[in-house]
């Protein structure tokens, strides 16, 4: 078996491979499908200071190549989130690593979840949300500079566990929000978020989405996530993790050689809930047919002819 292990954010993770936030609750409505302790780990729905309800139905559809979905980052909030959720993921995940992901209305609600957080056990660090397309604020840290550069150094003064912050696509030029982040003191930095869509039911002449609009994720994606990953990485120091309609190894490969050194797998979960140990399975496959002994040395090993 290759070995996919990875050194980032100050630790090791046993496999380049993660699930995406919101795709599989916080971990607990997964462990049945998968054996969750031998994947790299998983990043949790988004936690906010307050429970939210979401938004009206329909949330999700199905679309060319991929789905749209406006959840309304729909959860428990951070007091049931500490009470509930969080002990589980303590008590039944010892290998695989878990990323919060967090979100707010404002930097204060940010600062609340990382400080409400901070002391407790069973996770290695943050994924702050500054990309979700689909709540009235959602990119607004995401899109602002200046906004996006406090809000990341007053998390950064907060925690000494790893920050990773979530890009959103919807930017003219993403190593410029990339590299604020690492400037902010960011360690890591997740690409990509969801692009915002909408889908007309023509016979009714309305909306599918009860949102109106949502953010399309899957491999209608792939393409996008892997050349926004490039530009992220070739920005910055800091590592990226990529996500964008990763299905397959070969898939999660793309990311990799555009410079990710971790990966995560959302929409396909909704197919097939083995997506991600397939994933791994793959990467493994690729490193003993191409005789590669370290990932790491797969990490931006992209060759572009004539720029070698
Ligand atoms: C149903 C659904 C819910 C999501 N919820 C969140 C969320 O709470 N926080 C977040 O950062 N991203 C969220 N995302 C975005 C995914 O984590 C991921 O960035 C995106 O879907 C692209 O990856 P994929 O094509 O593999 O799904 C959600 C995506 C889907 C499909």
């Amino acid at each position: 078996m290759a070995n996919l292990t990875q050194q980032l954010l100050g630790v090791t993770f046993q496999s380049p491979v993660l699930l995406a936030s919101g795709t599989c609750g916080y971990g607990e409505e997964y462990a049945s499908l998968i054996p969750l302790d031998e994947i790299g780990g998983l990043v949790t729905k988004a936690v906010s200071l307050e429970p939210r309800p979401g938004n009206p139905p329909h949330r999700v559809a199905e679309t060319p190549g991929g789905m749209i979905n406006a959840i309304g980052l729909q959860n428990v909030g951070l007091d049931r989130f500490r009470g509930e959720k969080l002990p589980w993921l303590r008590e039944n995940l010892r290998s695989a690593r878990v990323l919060i992901n967090v979100v707010g209305h404002s930097a204060e609600d940010y600062e609340a979840v990382v400080s409400g957080l901070d002391s407790d056990e069973g996770f290695l660090g943050y994924e702050i949300n500054v990309s979700c397309p689909n709540v009235k604020d959602g990119t607004l840290f995401g899109t602002d500079q200046q906004a996006l550069a406090a809000l990341v150094s007053g998390l950064r003064a907060l925690t000494d566990r790893p920050l990773v912050v979530k890009l959103t696509p919807n930017v003219p030029d993403i190593g410029v929000y990339a590299r604020i982040c690492e400037e902010a003191g960011a360690d890591g930095l997740s690409a990509i978020n969801t692009f915002p869509g909408m889908l007309i039911d023509v016979e009714a002449r309305r909306p599918v989405i009860g949102n109106v609009s949502g953010g399309v994720s899957g491999p209608a994606i792939l393409p996008m996530g892997v050349y926004l990953t490039w530009r992220a990485a070739a920005a910055v120091s800091i590592p990226v993790i990529g996500i964008g309609g990763i299905r397959s190894g070969s898939d999660a490969l793309q990311y990799i050689l555009a410079g990710a050194s971790l990966v995560q797998v959302g929409t396909a979960l909704f197919v097939d809930p083995s997506a991600p140990v397939q994933v791994q399975a793959g990467i493994a496959e690729y490193m003993k047919r191409h005789d590669v002994a370290r990932l790491a040395d797969l990490v931006g090993a992209l060759t572009i002819p004539g720029r070698e």
